[in-house]
Order: structure tokens, then C-alpha cells, then sequence
């Protein structure tokens, strides 16, 4: 099992997230600097010394202050723009896929929905599948040792061949990709065609009676050959020709 790299928008937040924090350094940086280089203040119990009479001094800020400055408010104003430009464009997916997702149906109904209508829990808005599991695939060493949870498993739309989406025929009870064949058993795991692997694989928590499902991580299917539920097609394939 392996668990693929940062997803781009991931990565993108903590770089915001870096760029800010440097800017908050030398913000406060700059900030200790003027308040060491302020005239210390009276004693206690002293009275202030009156400023010395006198045309008003002229207040004269020095090549350094200035570039210093003008570093500042450029990093400042930079940073407000580019982590507000990506905060707002990425806002939709860091609740979306990519993100832990909590699924909006309640555990009862995604079960009474797989079992009424014989077919997966499809939820488009985190591109996967639930499926049914109770194979033995989720024992420890298994291709999906912590991963499900109460009986279920989570299958990637997407298909392990070229990535087109992969939909469930109902006749087969099989996942069949309709761009050149593959076919996969309702666990996912590879049966034909061209696919190098099974369906991908995300993490399932249940807690109480509300599911999630991790998309943050996208856990390579299993290899060929692993077959964990031992299920033959149950009718006609939906895509190149009957079983
Ligand atoms: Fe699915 Fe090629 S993309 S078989």
C-alpha cells in the first residue's frame, strides 16, 4: 500500500501559510528595532524633562529606514494578496475532494441505499464510491487494513488505467470502464483489461452515525491478482459483451 504525495492544494496552503509567517517575523522584527532605538522613559517619581525649547526638530529617515520600509509594506501587501487570491480560489476544495469529507447521508441510509438498490453509494462531490465490504482484505496486512469501517469500503471514481470514471453495472455487479474495458470486482480489485491495478482506495471513519471519508490520501489499488471477495460477474457485462 502506498499513500501518494501532498495534493497540490495542500501544498499551496502551506506555503501561504509560510509566506505569512515570515512576513509576522520581520513585522515584529521591525517592530523591536523602533522600540529599542525610542528615547528611554523618565524615571519614577520624576517629572519628564521638558523638551528643550527650540524650533521643532526636523524627524529625517535615514536610506536604510527607508528601503526597510518600502521591504515591508511590499512583502505585506504581496503576501495579503497572494494568500487571499489562494484562500479564495482553493476555499471550494479544501472542503471538497482533497479533504476529509463528511458525507451528507447518515451510516443507515448509506447501508439501507446499498442494500435497496443493489449498487454502491455513489457521492459525486468527493468522487468516490462506498461498496460493501466483508471480505478479509481489512485484517492486518491486508490491502485494506485500516481502512474501512463498519463494513465499508472506499473505492476512487477513477478508473487505474487512464483515470476515465468508472461506473457500476448493475447486471454484473462489477465496476466496468467504458473507455477501453477494465473491469473490477465491487470491491474494486482488478478482474480484466488493461488497468495496472485495482480501484484506488481511501480511508473510511465512522463515528457514531456519521461517515467520512479521507480524500486527502489516495491509496494505490490493489496489484492484479488480489481478489479478497472471490465474486463472479452475476449477469451480462455492460461493457464488452456478455460474461
Ligand atoms: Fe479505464 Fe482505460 S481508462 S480502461
Amino acid at each position: 500500500m502506498s499513500v501518494l504525495a501532498l495534493s497540490a492544494e495542500t501544498f499551496a496552503v502551506v506555503l501561504v501559510a509560510a509566506l505569512f509567517g515570515l512576513f509576522v517575523l520581520l513585522l515584529g522584527a521591525a517592530f523591536l528595532r523602533a522600540r529599542r532605538a525610542a528615547p528611554a522613559p523618565a524615571a519614577p517619581g520624576r517629572p519628564a524633562a521638558p523638551p528643550p525649547p527650540g524650533p521643532k526638530p526636523k524627524v529625517v529617515l535615514s536610506r536604510r529606514d527607508f528601503f526597510r520600509a518600502g521591504l515591508l509594506t511590499s512583502l505585506g501587501v504581496f503576501t495579503a494578496q497572494f494568500g487571499g487570491a489562494s484562500l479564495a480560489f482553493l476555499w471550494p476544495k479544501l472542503k471538497g475532494f482533497g479533504s476529509i469529507i463528511t458525507v451528507p447521508d447518515t451510516l443507515e441510509t448509506i447501508q439501507a441505499t446499498i442494500r435497496e438498490t443493489k449498487q454502491p453509494y455513489y457521492f459525486g462531490a468527493g468522487r468516490f464510491y462506498l461498496v460493501p465490504y466483508d471480505g478479509d482484505g481489512d485484517r492486518p496486512g491486508g490491502p485494506y487494513e485500516g481502512l474501512t469501517a463498519a463494513g465499508l469500503l472506499a473505492k476512487y471514481q477513477k478508473c487505474a488505467h487512464l483515470g476515465c470514471r468508472v461506473p457500476f453495472c448493475e447486471q454484473s455487479q462489477w465496476f466496468e470502464c467504458p473507455c477501453h474495458g477494465s473491469k473490477y470486482n465491487r470491491a474494486g480489485e482488478w478482474m480484466l483489461g488493461p488497468a495496472p491495478t485495482g480501484l484506488h482506495t481511501f480511508k473510511v471513519i465512522v463515528e457514531g452515525n456519521t461517515v467520512r471519508v479521507d480524500t486527502s490520501k489516495v491509496i494505490t489499488g490493489p496489484p492484479r491478482g488480489t481478489d479478497t471477495i472471490h465474486q463472479a460477474p452475476e449477469g451480462p457485462f455492460c461493457v464488452g459483451g456478455a460474461a
